[in-house]
């Protein structure tokens, strides 16, 4: 397979016009960016055909060497963006040694992503423990089963893992691990894109100079 056969076309003059037909009004600051972000995920919830909640979350390392993977939004109000994962995971010790973040959610149904970055920090642990309660069990049990991003020898060894814990917890309440809890993201800024015809694309960005100063809004160049 050369090139050509594995890397999609560029749209046609005729798929531009198609898209522009769909286009609805521009984007509109008023509401700030965290009901504009309110109204996008609801969107995405609606169009996309999993995980409208996926967001990479972008981390940098003391060296400054950045690392991205994929988690899920579980909490966002005007404090800020909320994940949860293994705080002794290579993201858990990036965010140690640098407590800055980006999210991008990129929402390929409707062709929207919206970036975000800022300061990060842990949630309370009422939110966390509230959080980790609202899991399915084996969830919470794989939680404490899970050395997260560290060698892992065989599927065996995680498997029994799970049963070691499983059978820790018996039918009680399975706690939640103290290395496992949330953090967030706090904006400084919040850009929305939007696809448009020809590659002449919507960008609008919200930025504060502090955490509890007023939004200014900026459109970019595409
Ligand atoms: C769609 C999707 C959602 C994910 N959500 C989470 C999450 O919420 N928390 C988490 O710890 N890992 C999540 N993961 C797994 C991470 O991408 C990653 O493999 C794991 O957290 C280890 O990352 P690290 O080694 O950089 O710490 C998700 C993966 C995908 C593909």
């Amino acid at each position: 397979m050369d090139d050509a056969d594995l890397i999609p076309p560029s749209p046609s003059e005729e798929d531009y016009i198609a898209a522009q037909e769909k286009a609805g009004p521009p984007l509109s600051e008023i509401g700030g960016p965290f009901a504009l972000f309110a109204e996008w995920l609801e969107a995405a919830k609606a169009a996309e055909p999993n995980d409208p909640n996926g967001m990479a979350l972008a981390t940098a390392d003391a060296d400054g060497l950045p690392d991205v993977r994929m988690v899920l939004l579980k909490d966002v109000d005007p404090r800020g963006f909320v994940f949860y994962t293994n705080t002794e995971s290579a993201k858990g010790l990036e965010l140690a040694a640098n407590p800055q973040a980006a999210l991008l959610f990129h929402w390929k149904s409707l062709r929207r992503q919206v970036r975000v970055r800022g300061r990060v920090e842990p949630t309370t642990t009422a939110e966390a423990d509230a959080y980790f309660a609202s899991r399915a069990r084996h969830s919470q049990v794989g939680a404490w089963a899970s050395d997260q991003s560290r060698p892992l020898p065989d599927r065996l060894a995680l498997e029994r893992r799970v049963a070691e814990f499983g059978l820790k917890f018996g039918l009680g309440k399975v706690p939640r691990p103290p290395h496992w809890s949330g953090y967030r993201v706090i904006p400084s800024a919040v850009e929305f894109w939007r696809d448009r015809p020809f590659r002449l694309h919507e960008r609008l960005v919200f930025l504060r100079e502090s955490e509890t100063g007023p939004w200014r809004t900026t459109r970019l160049f595409p």
